[in-house]
């Protein structure tokens, strides 16, 4: 089987170092030997002094040349990579890519063109790096019905978060230190607006119920907001703030969402610190289980584009192609389940509301939520130090915990808390989880 590989960054030298280094291992366990035998790249790296490696500048030589095989595309993006993709499967190449974007906005097209071509599509790295989560989800629990998952699945938001907790770092100053050790995209808010997270969750949730991938479903929130107070107050509840992308299957649809939340302490992913992912996942015969693993980096992300490659060589015979369906079902079909709109999920609220400190301010929140059938969990207020130096200016903290309501409930109610006269900043509140 002959590899040309489009794109020759962190992850495209990971992929040919892993694969020289590891030659022996890898063919036996292929039952085949695996040769990349052409590389294009728009800056050509020294490092590729290999006789039996042709090198392109222009990726679609690799894609158009016949000796090749399997095509791994590397260059990320939407747009080249999409041309490129769809001509590899016009022309009866396997493609393997490690690019979340091109799945999660243009996968249907991609998937639907690659069963007709009976080419194989796989895309392992382009979910929380070298986690084997892709192929968990489509193969290791097939016979589930899955309930939920939730998942870590931006190293980038999660690292930011674990050292404005830690060190008591300021957002900005964290993000500098996340682009410089090479973590975040190449358009950092893709990490930090959420988008890299949706983009991986939408995959997700397309393997767990079978269904369509859809983008523009995914609601999505990044961390940009989150203050070192709310980490400090919910550390006091009990609770962490982790950037989850979580998809369940209820009674109302696929709820599909991203967005900062609190999760108790004393579950383990709530102890994924740094760049690391995790991804926890309820299926109804196995129970929970939790992948966990690194989300980034150039040998972890070619630990993933290898299992692919070595997959598709496996399931090359000599005269057919065995084509497990890429999203586990064949195309037509997938299942037909509508995605919730965010105003009708159900989950709990942190709430912070910065007030004027003076009496019955406490009553008329907690009188909004009541009026709205909202059970309040957990209370917080500090005592003001130095009280004596206060003035007419002060203002203190209230920190609420709900229950758990529903979306569009929780958020009129929030608007009311907003209009109160003695509510004097936007009120900050996050979803609350228990992963239960
Ligand atoms: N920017 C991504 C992250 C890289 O931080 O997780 C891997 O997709």
């Amino acid at each position: 089987m002959n590899v040309g590989i489009c794109g020759f960054g962190t992850v495209g030298s990971g992929v040919l170092s892993v694969l020289q280094r590891n030659s022996k291992i890898i063919s036996s366990r292929a039952g085949s030997d695996i040769f990349v035998t052409h590389i294009a790249s728009r800056s050509l790296k020294s490092e590729i002094q290999n006789k039996d490696i042709k090198i392109s500048k222009d990726v679609f030589d690799v894609v158009d040349d016949p000796d090749i095989n399997i095509v791994v595309e590397l260059i990320g993006g939407y747009d080249v990579s999409l041309d490129l993709v769809m001509r590899a499967i016009s022309n009866g190449k396997h493609v393997i890519t490690a690019n979340k974007a091109l799945i999660a906005v243009h996968g249907n097209k991609i998937f639907e063109a690659a069963e007709n071509a009976n080419v194989i599509v796989r895309y392992e790295a382009s979910v929380a790096g070298g986690i084997p989560i892709i192929k968990a989800l489509r193969e290791g629990l097939v016979s589930n019905s899955i309930e939920w998952l939730a998942g870590i699945i931006n190293g980038t938001g999660n690292y930011i978060l674990t050292e404005m907790r830690d060190k008591g770092r300021a957002f900005e100053d964290v993000l500098v230190d996340a682009q410089k050790l090479g973590y975040a995209e190449a358009d950092p808010t893709f990490d930090v607006e959420g988008i890299d997270a949706a983009h991986k969750l939408v995959i997700l949730s397309s393997l767990a119920f079978g269904i369509r991938l859809d983008f523009d479903a995914c609601y999505t929130e990044g961390i940009s907001s989150i203050k070192s107070q709310d980490i400090n107050y919910a550390d006091e509840l009990g609770y962490q703030i982790k950037h989850l992308g979580i998809t369940r299957n209820t009674d109302d649809g696929i709820e599909m969402r991203v967005h900062p939340t609190l999760i108790p302490k004393d579950k383990l992913i709530a102890n994924v610190d740094g760049v690391m992912n995790a991804v926890l996942i309820k299926g109804d015969a196995v129970g929970s289980t939790l992948f966990y693993g690194a989300g980034a980096g150039a040998e972890p992300t070619a630990s993933s584009v290898i299992s692919d490659i070595v997959d598709v060589v496996r399931l090359c015979t000599e005269d057919k192609v065995i084509n497990i369906p890429p999203l586990g079902k064949k195309f037509d079909s997938l299942n037909q389940l509508q995605v919730t709109h965010i105003d009708d999920i159900k989950s709990a609220y942190y709430l912070r509301i910065d007030v004027d400190d003076r009496p019955g301010v406490l009553y008329l929140i907690t009188h909004i939520l009541s009026e709205k059938g909202i059970s309040i969990e957990a209370v917080l207020q500090k005592e003001i130090k130095n009280k004596s130096l206060l003035n007419s200016s002060d203002h203190v903290a209230v920190v609420l915990i709900t229950n758990r309501t529903k979306e569009s409930t929780f958020k009129s109610a929030l608007a009311k808390i907003q209009e109160l006269d003695s509510v004097v900043e936007q009120v900050t509140s996050l979803r609350v989880e228990s992963l239960e």
